[in-house]
């Protein structure tokens, strides 16, 4: 039986050298550098990039999926799909915030349908990791709001998976991340796009936008109290602090804790108005720094672990102003990889360097 299956694996593989790899070919196994850690995962469409990086590791072969020519091209077809695709639903987000300003409600026909696009797009082949790249990659600042709400929906729609929710549940997590800002539609123009720092007083016309939203979401017949509460406590931190309301810890409802984790990540990686985008490894060392104090510990490790896994091999710069490539990205301890940069393998975790920007995530 156990013959027949591996039998079943090996028709459906073949090894071959990386010097005759071509782009379109998908990954079979995950390809591991000499410490062990993932340097490009199993499923991978490869492209000339990463071509070029197995041979600069020395991967002399590796296992792909049997495709024919046809098959390959439409594997990088699918890339381009996922981009326009990723566009159209951003444009769509736009849609569902001018008509909610319109209408003063939100359109549940719209939004189910977004619903849809968020799920079959996060769920599609391969697309995750072009996901998460077109998360920073994207830098527009003048269309941040409706960018940043769908990456936060496609996000949420991961950690359902990580979660291993049942759909009902993914269902509604993804809509809060669609609509988890929709209250600041209530908030003027000039407050939300202000370049300079706001006043105490526009600061607290921002804030009102978490109960805003609330009240706009429990209107609506498609979205459950889990739901709508996730909406209001999207920026309630576990030690209390954070607003509209006092909670704390677990007190705070569960998608209110896993939103407030993926608001602040997307917020950090992309450009806005307020701030410029950060690399992605900041950021992870930043929630994990953060933390004990404002996000839940263990959703945080989940979201931690999980991510890290989209940013190994990024080519990054330095704060010596080199560059070079993550070659190590140990999953629980983001602060604790290794660079190499002109031969040298630099520990950012003993040395006093510090990496200052992501050049490309693969
Ligand atoms: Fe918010
Ligand atoms: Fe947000």
């Amino acid at each position: 039986m156990r013959e027949n299956r591996e039998n079943a694996i090996n028709l459906r593989q073949k090894t071959v050298p990386t010097l005759k790899l071509k782009p379109g070919m998908k990954l079979a196994d995950n390809v591991k550098n000499e410490y062990g850690g993932i340097l490009v995962p199993a499923g991978t469409i490869l492209n000339e990039k990463f071509i070029e990086l197995l041979d600069r590791h020395g991967i002399k072969s590796v296992t792909v999926e049997k495709e024919s020519k046809e098959k390959r091209s439409d594997n990088i077809k699918k890339i381009e799909e996922i981009k326009e695709k990723y566009q159209e639903a951003s444009d769509e987000s736009r849609n569902l915030f001018s008509k909610t300003r319109q209408q003063r409600k939100i359109d549940t026909d719209q939004l189910v349908k977004m619903f849809y696009k968020v799920k079959d797009l996060q769920e599609k082949e391969g697309a995750q990791q072009e996901l998460v790249n077109l998360f920073s990659t994207i830098q527009d600042p003048d269309n941040y709001l409706y960018h940043h709400s769908l990456d936060v929906s496609i996000l949420a729609s991961m950690f359902a998976d990580w979660l291993g929710m049942k759909d009902g549940d993914k269902k509604q997590l993804i809509m809060a991340g669609l609509l988890h800002d929709i209250g600041k539609i209530e908030v003027p123009y000039d407050i939300l796009n202000k370049e300079d720092a706001l006043t105490p007083g526009e600061f607290a016309e921002v804030k009102k936008h978490a109960h805003e939203g609330y009240k706009i979401a429990k209107e609506c017949p498609v979205l459950k109290e889990k739901a709508v509460q996730g909406i209001l406590t999207h920026h309630q931190c576990c030690d209390g602090s954070g607003y509209p309301l006092k909670l704390q810890g677990h007190n705070i409802p569960l998608y209110g804790r896993i939103l407030a984790i993926i608001d602040v990540y997307d917020a950090a990686v992309s450009k806005t108005v307020y701030n410029d985008e950060k690399p992605s490894f900041k950021v992870i060392k930043h929630l994990s720094q953060e933390q004990a104090n404002s996000f839940d510990e263990e959703l945080c490790d989940i979201f931690r672990e999980n991510m890290v896994g989209f940013h190994s091999e990024a080519r990054v710069k330095l704060d010596n102003g080199k560059v070079g490539r993550v070659i190590y990205d140990p999953p629980n301890k983001p602060e604790q990889k290794i660079v190499e940069t002109a031969g040298k393998f630099i520990n950012l975790f003993t040395s006093e360097r510090e990496i200052v920007q992501v050049i490309s995530n693969n």
